[in-house]
């Protein structure tokens, strides 16, 4: 059961942490550091993970869309004053790169006007948001293997990354307690993501080869371990925007590479360019960012991305192979 990982504790002879001992011996402080989190976005990859990981020691409330549209300004406020949170976190958002450039109205309500309702929201009930970014607000034209700090100015190349740069301005100006963290290349066990399409492509019986770009560059993340860092950040007390993506980096070739022979997928695959495939969105080649503000304030519990992936890879790799199958007939 992946409940029981957590890396980020240490644990005595006996197993305990020092938050089990504090539940235990000290039942009222645990209790008043227990959080009341608002999860938006709580059915996606990211949301889904950080309501089962949060939800083991704070108080989640996640309601689906239908329950609370972050377009609504008014559903929004009326959900805030009901629930009082001490957090808001925004997982939610118009993910499809592609399509972004082509739903310009749709992509500004959920991208743009969605965190603003919810910057402007938790400002009058006078709680945190965390809202969550992206790599793609930078253009990627950095020499490699140069990563992206949190001050450099965001030069997007698509419609997605321009209403997530705007995201990240509407949060600022309206929320006086807020967290941005920009992340990328995310994965995990829920969701659409590139380790499922991979594997999913890796079984389909195809006179060609599977053709993956070897000149775009990222750090494949996986959601569980930025479910813990986002805990940590509050737990800790983190203000400010912060770059949060798994340590080290790769191609999407030898990413894709990795998963197919670490999971016994016997498929030829061969590299090619970013350039070959016909998207409408145009994608960053440099993904790197720098976990410099983590770092800095020595409460990083990101780890190596392939350590994670193989860890992700032990855990549900089957799974995986088992639906891509289903899918395939
Ligand atoms: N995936 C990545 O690699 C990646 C990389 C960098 C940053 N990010 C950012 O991380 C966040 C989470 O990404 P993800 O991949 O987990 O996304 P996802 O799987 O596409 O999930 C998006 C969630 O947002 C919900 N949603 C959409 N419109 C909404 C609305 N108007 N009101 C309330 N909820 C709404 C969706 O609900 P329904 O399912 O009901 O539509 C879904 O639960 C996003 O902000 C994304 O930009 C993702």
């Amino acid at each position: 059961m992946l409940v029981s990982l957590d890396y980020s504790k240490s644990h005595d002879k006996d197993g305990h942490t020092k938050k089990d001992e504090l539940k235990y011996l000290n039942p009222k402080v645990w209790e008043q550091l227990k959080m009341k989190i608002l999860i938006l976005g709580s059915t996606g990859m990211l949301g889904s993970e950080c309501k089962r990981v949060l939800s083991q020691e704070h108080e989640v409330i996640a309601p689906n869309k239908n329950e609370l549209d972050i377009i609504s300004w008014d559903g929004v406020i009326e959900k805030l004053q009901e629930v009082s949170p001490d957090v808001v976190l925004n997982c939610a958002g118009f993910t499809d790169v592609d399509a972004c450039e082509k739903e310009d109205f749709a992509v500004r309500k959920i991208n743009v006007e969605g965190p603003r309702n919810l910057a402007q929201c938790s400002a009058r009930v006078q709680c945190k948001l965390i809202h969550i970014s992206t790599d793609y607000v930078f253009d990627g034209q950095k020499m490699m293997p140069q990563p992206y700090f949190e001050d450099d100015t965001p030069s997007p190349l698509s419609a997605y990354g321009k209403s997530k740069m705007e995201s990240e301005i509407a949060v600022r100006e309206n929320s006086p307690n807020y967290i941005i963290i920009r992340t990328g290349w995310l994965y995990g066990v829920n969701g659409k993501n590139f380790v499922k399409s991979i594997v999913t492509q890796g079984l389909k019986k195809k006179s060609k080869a599977l053709r993956v770009a070897n000149d775009q560059f990222g750090s494949p993340t996986w959601t569980y371990r930025l479910a813990l860092q986002i805990k940590e950040l509050l737990e800790k007390g983190g203000v400010g925007t912060y770059h949060t993506t798994a340590e080290g980096y790769c191609s999407r070739f030898e990413y894709a590479k990795y998963i197919l022979s670490e999971l016994g997928i016997n498929a030829s695959i061969e590299p090619c360019s970013i350039k070959d495939f016909k998207k409408s969105a145009k994608r960053p080649t440099n993904c790197l960012l720098e976990n410099r503000l983590l770092k800095k304030e020595g409460i990083s519990v990101m780890r190596d991305w392939k350590k994670d992936l193989d860890t992700f890879l032990k855990e549900f790799g089957e799974k995986l192979i088992k639906e891509a199958r289903v899918k395939k007939h």
